[in-house]
């Protein structure tokens, strides 16, 4: 670990909100808070038909409820919302890309409770799976995965169909606890093995696709949160180039795709990029072109 991770996590500085208070105070001056509170609940439902060549045929049509960056304790009356967008959803597997909780170390109790409803909601015949996110405090994890969301820690698990398998990769968060470690994550996938990637952050995506992953899930960026007509998002919080803060995008044969995510850091706060759950659909093919924001 280096010296200045061990300082972080010694502060805690994930715990202090500098952004919060200002831009809180900004929106209540300007009039806009109860705009960008709107926005922050106007939960779409993205669907994704992604064609790959080496899909094996009995996947044909699998369906994969995606959800990212909830951030539920921050924000507890976006539930209502994401359950009422997850009761239009049917998906033969789901997975989180991370950060079910918001920073503050007190209130993790909360993000379970508010989170047991939404994993009950997000069932799926293959199970709910999940990656942890540069937000998600140790303390949320054992009582996440006793409400039956199974979180990857640089792992991966086969689902099979007709003798034939698909592979789902977690890595740990890359972002602030610089845990990922995909070598381990895909140390039992045989070669040649589908592989589809969850990880919170896209940062991992030139060795994610020299790996042979067909397809790279995650979040963390929020599409900015805030998009600016003609400028696009101010932030995005990572370590990559700008063309992978959100949607879809390819890095060699790999095809990835950043979510919006469902909740917001700081305050209920969206404008130019709706929250978002997506149900990707995986189908045998060749790949469209897929252009680069
Ligand atoms: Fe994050």
């Amino acid at each position: 670990m280096t010296l200045a991770l061990t300082i972080r996590r010694w502060l805690h500085l994930e715990d202090v909100d500098l952004l919060g208070p200002p831009v809180g105070l900004l929106l209540r001056m300007t009039g806009l808070s109860a705009r960008a509170r709107r926005n922050a609940l106007d939960v779409r439902l993205e669907r994704l038909d992604l064609f790959f060549p080496n899909l094996p045929g009995p996947f044909e049509g699998y369906r994969i409820l995606f959800l990212s960056d909830l951030h539920i304790n921050g924000f507890p009356e976006l539930l209502p919302a994401l359950l009422r967008a997850l009761e239009q959803v049917e998906a033969d597997l789901t997975v989180f890309a991370g950060d079910y909780h918001l920073r503050f170390r007190r209130e993790w109790k909360q993000t379970v409770e508010l989170m047991r409803p939404i994993v009950t909601a997000a069932r799926a015949p293959d199970g709910v799976w999940g990656v942890r996110g540069n937000h998600d405090v140790e303390e949320v994890l054992a009582p996440l995965e006793e409400l039956g969301l199974k979180l990857l820690h640089n792992g991966a698990v086969p689902f099979e169909r007709d003798g034939q398998r698909l592979w789902l990769a977690g890595v740990d968060d890359p972002y602030y606890y610089r845990a990922a470690d995909l070598g381990k994550a895909l140390a039992g996938v045989p070669t040649g093995g589908f592989v589809i990637l969850l990880a919170h952050t896209p940062e991992l995506y030139r060795q994610a696709a020299q790996a042979g992953v067909s397809l790279y899930l995650c979040g963390h960026t929020h599409g900015g949160q805030v998009r600016i007509p003609g400028l696009g998002p101010l932030f995005l919080n990572m370590r990559a180039p700008r063309r992978l803060g959100s949607g879809l995008w390819r890095e060699g044969e790999m095809i990835g795709y950043t979510s919006r995510g469902a909740g917001s850091t700081s305050v209920p706060l969206r404008f130019g990029c709706p929250p978002e759950i997506t149900v990707v659909h995986l189908w045998r093919g060749k790949p469209a072109e897929i252009g680069n924001p």
